[in-house]
């Protein structure tokens, strides 16, 4: 198992094409091996709050688009710090602020205010998911202590993106708005969904030479899951299976880029209830707990089915700690569990 394997393109979207169990198996053993060499079996955290569900825009795919008819919510300073808390208690190292995406300055001073108070009280790792912003927003937001932003591509083909998205939504801010976060410095994440209609084995071959050629250092993936609030709801995937191709997409890239941090997301366990477990056993090094206060959970539905959403923060540590343990995995406990591509990268 530690000999390593190199991948073309052709064997890439031959393994998202094989449904020869042998054949995964050596897939997913393979990047598991790599994983552990890499990390050993550390798991990182990042407790993700998710504060806010308003969003200036209307993605077709989404449950939270500008047009879904949902209850809105944003928590208060005092909310959030409380969850902040939560994740230094628990000693997840790090976490991951959340919401749709909004533009206005009144958002951008909250934003800093609450990011500079965590950096002050806590000793977190901080990952911003905010969406798109101008430079100069994003710039106030990593001195004010942010070092980790997670923007996802959603799809790298640029005409597939346009089905997705209504004509406002433009490819070119996403692509350039993923430049302006590595010059500023940040660790720069992406992703994308995995067996979106339209979407073709090609398109997913090439989200992985995607996320090689932007040098991207984190990864964010996991299945679509069509929500009927959702326009896109209509549209049937050609693909089948969802859940495995995400797995392979997880496998594949951490064959293909080695050293960046993989997430085991949410999303993995709509599925299958051991999605996530399964994620982190071929590939995936990152675990993005909720600590979004309960009550809120069922106003952040991105997509029908999401897991988690009767639970607790304590639920959710004790639920995830267990997951960890079958699968002879451990938490990297007060570790921020950087992306080492990051520190190569800015070594060179
Ligand atoms: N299914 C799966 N993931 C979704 N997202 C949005 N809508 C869906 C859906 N229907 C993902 C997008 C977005 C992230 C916050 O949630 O990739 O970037
Ligand atoms: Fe808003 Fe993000 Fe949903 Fe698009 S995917 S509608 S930007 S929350």
């Amino acid at each position: 198992m530690t000999q390593e394997i190199y991948l073309s393109k052709k064997d890439i979207i031959k393994y998202l094409k094989t449904t020869n169990a042998e054949e995964i198996k050596y897939l997913f053993d393979k990047a598991n091996a790599l994983t552990e060499k890499l990390r050993g079996n550390k798991i990182h955290f990042r407790g993700i709050i998710e504060f806010s569900n308003y969003c200036e825009k209307n993605c077709f795919y989404c449950g939270l688009r500008r047009d879904s008819k949902i209850e809105r919510y944003l928590m208060t300073k005092d909310e959030i710090l409380n969850c902040a808390k939560f994740c230094h208690e628990k000693n997840y190292g790090s976490l991951v602020l959340q919401s749709g995406e909004i533009t206005t300055n009144k958002r951008l001073d909250f934003l800093i205010d609450i990011i500079s108070t965590i950096k002050e009280k806590y000793n977190l790792g901080m990952t911003l998911s905010l969406g798109e912003m101008p430079k100069n927003s994003l710039q106030k937001l990593f001195d004010a202590g942010g070092h980790r932003y997670l923007l996802r591509i959603e799809t790298s083909n640029e005409s597939l993106y346009k089905k997705l998205h209504p004509k406002n939504h433009s490819f070119k801010n996403r692509l350039k708005t993923l430049d302006n976060l590595r010059d500023i410095g940040f660790q720069v994440g992406t992703g994308v969904m995995i067996g979106l209609p339209f979407q073709t084995y090609e398109d997913l071959a090439n989200d992985i030479l995607f996320f090689k050629k932007m040098d991207i250092d984190m990864l964010g993936m996991g299945p679509y899951v069509a929500d009927e609030k959702a326009p896109l709801y209509k549209n049937a995937p050609i693909l089948k299976d969802a859940f495995m191709l995400s797995l392979k997409m997880v496998a594949l890239s951490r064959l293909y880029l080695k050293d960046v941090n993989i997430a085991a997301t949410t999303a993995m366990q709509t599925f299958d209830k051991k999605g996530r477990e399964k994620a982190m056993t071929a590939g995936a090094n990152i675990l993005m707990p909720i600590v979004t206060p309960t009550h809120l959970r069922k106003n952040y539905m991105i997509y029908s089915n999401k897991p988690c959403v009767e639970d607790t923060k304590e639920q959710c540590f004790n639920c995830i700690t267990a997951r960890l343990r079958s699968i002879n995995k451990e938490m990297g406990q007060n570790q921020y569990g950087d992306s080492l591509h990051f520190h190569k990268r800015i070594q060179k």
